[in-house]
């Protein structure tokens, strides 16, 4: 079940801490589709309080593009099945599993007519997904802001489709219209950008961070496991200011996983991005980066006729 045409194929990703209503309210109003994950509500009755502002804001608006929610499915989530119970009442268009299958949602989202996604990082976990009956898999690829995939998207994209014939979200450092096209040629329906858009004005990171991810370039991205305890993208300068010794990144040791990958302070004090940094220039309007991104695509698009 594919989407409704968007203006451009982008999903604005989910991030930790940096997007909760007004991202998602902006983006979908731009034409992409906005999402943001539901632990970044609090508590039960903020995400039920920020679902009805999201379907609020976007009631009647035929321009608006879906939007969509991102759950974690561990079983260790305490809150897996409330989030999800709430997602169904707002008739959630899109949900994106992450952390754990998304067996238990796919029947659910599908009875109300919804579209259901899972961001896979590997070709084992994009075959197990799969075979759930999600709608779409997220591959998330070498680069990618936050939690990160190792795997090149060129490989990637090709191993999937020999066993997946559903939508493909391609992720991981794409921050323009080339990428954008690039990653349709490559066989993907959709991109998620996340780096991209934490310059945002709407976004709730701390002004300081967005600063360094306009700063930033690609060779600023630290690969490590020492903070959550997988492979994840981090800006430099925000692990030396926590305290971290670049040259000598301890051992993840015995970090759980499931923990530090929730853990507010962890990542409140220390900054993740992707290797999209080094195109990114300026702090902007969500508004004014869809339109930048629909220009840069649709001048590649033109120079294919
Ligand atoms: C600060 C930050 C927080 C993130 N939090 C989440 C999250 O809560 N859930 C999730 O599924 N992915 C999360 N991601 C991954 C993004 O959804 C997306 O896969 C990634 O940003 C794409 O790569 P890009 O940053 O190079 O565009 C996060 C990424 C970043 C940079």
């Amino acid at each position: 079940m594919p989407l409704p045409k968007l203006r451009l194929p982008v999903i604005q990703a989910p991030l930790f801490l940096l997007s909760g209503p007004e991202m998602v309210i902006a983006s979908c109003r731009a034409g992409i589709v906005g999402s943001f994950p539901s632990p970044n509500a609090r508590t039960e009755d903020i995400l039920e309080h920020w679902l009805i502002e999201i379907t609020t804001a976007l009631k009647g608006n035929t321009e608006a593009a879906p939007w969509a929610i991102n759950l974690v499915m561990h079983r260790s989530n305490p809150r897996r099945h409330a989030d999800l119970e709430l997602a169904i009442k707002y008739k959630a268009p899109l949900v994106i599993t992450a952390l754990g299958s998304p067996k238990e949602a796919v029947e659910a989202v599908h009875s109300y007519g919804g579209v259901i996604y899972a961001d896979v990082n590997t070709v084992d976990f994009a075959r197990r997904a799969a075979d759930t009956g999600v709608d779409g898999l997220a591959l998330i690829c070498a680069g990618a802001g936050g939690h990160t995939g190792q795997l090149s998207p060129f490989a990637f994209v090709d191993e999937v489709r020999q066993f997946f014939d559903g939508e493909i979200i391609l992720s991981g450092a794409i921050g323009n219209g080339r990428a954008i096209r690039a990653s349709e040629i490559l066989g993907a329906d959709y991109v998620y950008m996340g780096t991209r858009f934490i310059p945002s004005h709407e976004c709730l990171a701390a002004d300081a961070y967005k600063q360094m991810v306009v700063d930033a370039s690609a060779g600023d991205i630290v690969t490590s496991d020492s903070v959550t305890g997988v492979k994840a993208n981090w800006l430099r300068d925000s692990l030396v200011n926590a305290g971290y010794d670049i040259a000598n990144m301890p051992a993840p040791g015995d970090i759980n996983f499931l923990e530090a990958a929730g853990d507010v302070k962890r990542w409140r004090d220390i900054w993740a991005a992707g290797q999209a940094v080094a195109g990114i220039t300026q702090q902007q309007s969500i508004a004014s980066i869809v339109d930048q991104l629909e220009q840069e695509y649709l001048e590649v698009r033109g120079a294919e006729l």
